[in-house]
């Protein structure tokens, strides 16, 4: 905008003259009085209004107007956490036929984020919507399992056997979660082995793809639920995966390393798996009373623009609590603004993933 310039014509001083500063009083000068020393006037600074209360009425100025959007009768927005209006999510629609399943991994190499918290309860959310859900424990320490009420000691058989024994199918170690409509592919700590031994192998990145495939025609969606790290495990799980959701803790720190995060998925994208998309960055464990919590947000909406969810999952107690009673928000406290804020979530996915 040319500051100076309409300024100044606003103010009705002309175009010659643009140096001099518009409606300054001129020195009284008293023939007569000229000479007489008196005393200092205490200076005044005219505030805005008094300087522009002797304008002259002014023409229509569309430039001016067209600075003014605020005049304009804009119906009112609801800001939703995040800071950005709140979009009116669709129900999710019903499906009939189940298959071809969208594969998510929840990825963040940075550990007690919410990655398994939020697999477990999109998962059991979507159930709720219908679709048919697989859970995949891809964490040697079985929090996931844990989560759903399994001891991963256990196990007889774990993802581990499928992913390095060729004659053990997925079919084999699926069990049911719990969940009406939501099963789990367990894992414990021998999956730590699969790391190294899978350095070896042929291929070894598209290992968990491989084992995954019978399962994509019998499930809509398939959450990979990551190890915290960025090593072979967690490249498995991009590669196999459509797309990617990171829980991000709304804390200073959680920033930090996403940009390593985000490097990561880039590799992937270049050299493994064209496809991959970030679905969505997650806000976990927010807490919009403090200015803090707030601030952290709006940054993520600076760095990440509209990947960030508009559902933020706030700092609950009651997550703890139902992972000690091994099962999902979304049943051990139905009600909760916990569970309704995963119920959120998964319409939030159903939209933006029209395939799952
Ligand atoms: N929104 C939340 N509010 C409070 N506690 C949470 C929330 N989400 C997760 N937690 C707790 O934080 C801990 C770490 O969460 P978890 O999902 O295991 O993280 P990750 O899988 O990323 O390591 C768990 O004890 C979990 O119960
Ligand atoms: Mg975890």
């Amino acid at each position: 905008m040319n500051d100076d310039g309409s300024r100044y014509f606003a103010h009705g001083q002309g175009s010659s003259a643009p140096e001099i500063p518009p409606l300054m009083p001129r020195p009284v000068q008293h023939a007569d009085t000229a000479a007489a020393v008196s005393p200092p006037l205490p200076f005044h600074r005219p505030a805005v209004e008094e300087l522009h209360a002797a304008d002259p009425p002014q023409p229509e100025q569309p430039e001016l107007a067209a600075e003014q959007p605020a005049q304009r009768e804009e119906p009112e927005l609801l800001l939703g956490p995040t800071g950005r209006p709140v979009p009116d999510l669709p129900e999710p629609r019903p499906i009939g036929i189940h298959g071809n399943a969208r594969v998510i991994a929840l990825c963040n190499q940075k550990g007690g984020v919410g990655k398994t918290t939020t697999t477990i309860n999109l998962g059991a959310a979507l159930a709720e919507y219908g679709r048919k859900v697989l859970l995949v424990d891809f964490d040697p320490q079985g929090s996931l399992s844990v989560g759903l009420g399994r001891n991963p000691h256990d196990l007889e058989l774990s993802i581990y056997n499928v992913l390095m024994q060729r004659e053990v199918t997925i079919d084999d170690v699926i069990v049911p979660s719990g969940v009406p409509g939501m099963d789990l592919l367990p894992s414990n700590i021998d999956l730590a082995a699969a790391e190294v031994q899978l350095v070896q192998e042929v291929a070894r990145e598209q290992t968990l793809q491989r084992v995954l495939q019978p399962a994509i025609s019998r499930y809509d969606v398939i959450l990979i639920d990551c190890q915290p790290s960025l090593g072979l495990l967690t490249v498995n799980a991009l590669t196999a995966s459509d797309g990617v959701i990171v829980p991000l803790e709304c804390e200073y720190f959680a920033l930090r390393g996403v940009a390593l995060l985000k490097t990561t998925i880039d590799k992937v994208t270049e050299r493994l798996n064209p496809t991959l998309h970030i679905d969505g960055v997650l806000g976990t464990m927010f807490d919009g009373r403090t200015l803090h919590g707030r601030e952290v947000m709006q940054r993520l909406v600076e760095a990440w623009g509209d990947t960030v969810f508009h559902t933020v999952i706030r700092r609950t107690v009651k997550f703890s609590d139902s992972t000690v009673a091994g099962e999902p928000i979304t049943s051990y406290a139905a009600t909760s603004a916990g569970a309704d804020a995963y119920r959120q979530l998964a319409k939030e996915v159903l939209a933006r993933c029209p395939d799952a």
